[in-house]
């Protein structure tokens, strides 16, 4: 049976929700492959080693380059900042690994369309973290969408409703930064975008309106300086 041998990168809250589905997901679903958990990379050298220790995996890397590099991973999963996805990937591209990238996939659009031609070239699986797609409630609308069952559809009418950052006193975070690939369009957007269309197709279109409530934030959490 093939072996997928993956190095994950990344190990905060969304590098815990891979971590936790790559050790899992054989348990609850026949797969034609085998995972091993092969190397976790963070840029914090005792938060990899811990967390590689915890989540069961072999080897822990402070320097992702060598997570990419490393003989033991075929499949790169990739949780970091938004801004660091696009070299992250293409240098798994370049090694000639599959990528999981998580949303949204990069902080631009030219960058989004290198990384979509090195994929095609590099010939490897690819995919993008938009997991509500395969919930199967989604994967039924989309079949009865495309049978024609519910006719003409006239309109999409989407909400992603997240309040994690609402309080005033959550400190800064790299999803703050525009450079950094934050911002409420990005984050929550891109998935009510990617599910746009992925059941009713390609935006054509877009006005947009928004506003930033709180405009500064704790430096860290609990911190005076802002
Ligand atoms: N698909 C989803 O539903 C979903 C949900 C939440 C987040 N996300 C996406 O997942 C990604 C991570 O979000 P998060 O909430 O886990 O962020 P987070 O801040 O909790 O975690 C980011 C992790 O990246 C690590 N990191 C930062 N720089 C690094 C580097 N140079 N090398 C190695 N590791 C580095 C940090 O140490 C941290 O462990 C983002 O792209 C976000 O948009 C997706």
């Amino acid at each position: 049976m093939r072996e997928l041998r993956i190095g994950l990168i990344g190990t905060g809250f969304m590098g815990r929700a891979h971590a936790l589905a790559f050790r899992h997901v054989s348990a609850v679903f026949e797969l034609p492959v085998t995972l091993r958990l092969a190397a976790l990379a963070d840029a914090d050298p005792q938060r990899a080693s811990q967390c590689a220790r915890a989540w069961g995996f072999q080897t822990a890397h402070s320097d992702w380059q060598r997570l990419i590099d490393d003989p033991a991973v075929n499949v790169v999963a990739i949780t970091t900042p938004n801004h660091l996805h696009f070299p992250m990937a293409m240098a798994a591209l370049a090694a000639g690994k599959a990528v999981y990238c998580e949303k949204p996939l990069t902080v631009t659009l030219e960058e989004a369309e290198q990384m979509n031609q090195a994929a095609k070239a590099a010939g490897v699986v690819t995919r993008v973290g938009y997991n509500y797609q395969h919930n199967p409630m989604i994967e039924w609308a989309r079949q009865m969408i495309s049978s024609g069952e519910l006719g003409q559809i006239i309109s999409f009418d989407g909400e992603f409703s997240e309040d994690f950052m609402a309080d005033a006193a959550s400190p800064w975070a790299w999803r703050c930064e525009p450079q950094h690939g934050g911002g409420a369009l990005g984050d929550l957007g891109s998935h009510l975008l990617a599910m746009a269309r992925h059941l009713v197709g390609d935006v054509q279109a877009v006005c947009a309106d928004s506003q930033t409530v709180h405009r500064q934030r704790p430096a860290v959490a609990g911190s005076k300086e802002t």
